[in-house]
């Protein structure tokens, strides 16, 4: 699996935890540094600016993308091509309906109307929603899976 702008492993930790075999890839090597892996076998680190082009590092095929809490437009073609055949891209983020109750995280960060389709393309959608999450913030859920063929 693949959690991109891992930062300190929010997501990371619970997935070595479930067994699953992680790369991890931030700008800080800072926020990687402290994810505490169980078993350091299982993660990879990988310290990269994810607004330019993906390093080989980050070639995969992985079976799973997860990216929580970070927005780069140009970043989800490039993440649907390292998934592999019937491989999940998971995605969360902040929309812009967020502004109407908090003036954080600013515009650049939320995701704007139709992102949904910018962030799938040619994946067949498995599921996806936006709304108000118990957490108060309105955020866009996206759920996608590559299929055998991808244009
Ligand atoms: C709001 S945090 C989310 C971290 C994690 N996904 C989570 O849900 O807790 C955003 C992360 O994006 C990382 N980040 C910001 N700009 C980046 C860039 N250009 N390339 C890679 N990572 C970046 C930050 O270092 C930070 O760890």
């Amino acid at each position: 699996m693949l959690d991109v702008a891992a930062g300190r492993g929010r997501q990371t930790r619970p997935l070595l935890d479930a067994g699953h075999r992680v790369t991890a890839v931030d700008v800080s090597a800072v926020g990687l540094a402290l994810i505490d892996a169980v078993d350091q076998h299982e993660l990879r680190t990988v310290v990269a600016d994810l607004t330019m082009p993906l390093p080989a590092a980050l070639k995969g095929p992985f079976d799973a993308i997860v990216c929580i809490d970070y927005r780069a437009p140009a970043l989800w073609a490039g993440l649907r091509t390292r998934l592999e055949v019937g491989g999940h891209l998971l995605v969360s983020l902040a929309t812009v309906v967020n502004l109407e109750r908090h003036a954080r995280p600013s515009r650049r960060f939320l995701a704007e109307e139709g992102e949904q389709e910018t962030i799938l393309g040619p994946l067949e959608p498995v599921q996806s929603s936006a709304g108000w999450r118990d957490s108060g913030r309105h955020e866009l859920w996206v759920w996608g899976q590559r299929p055998a063929r991808m244009a």
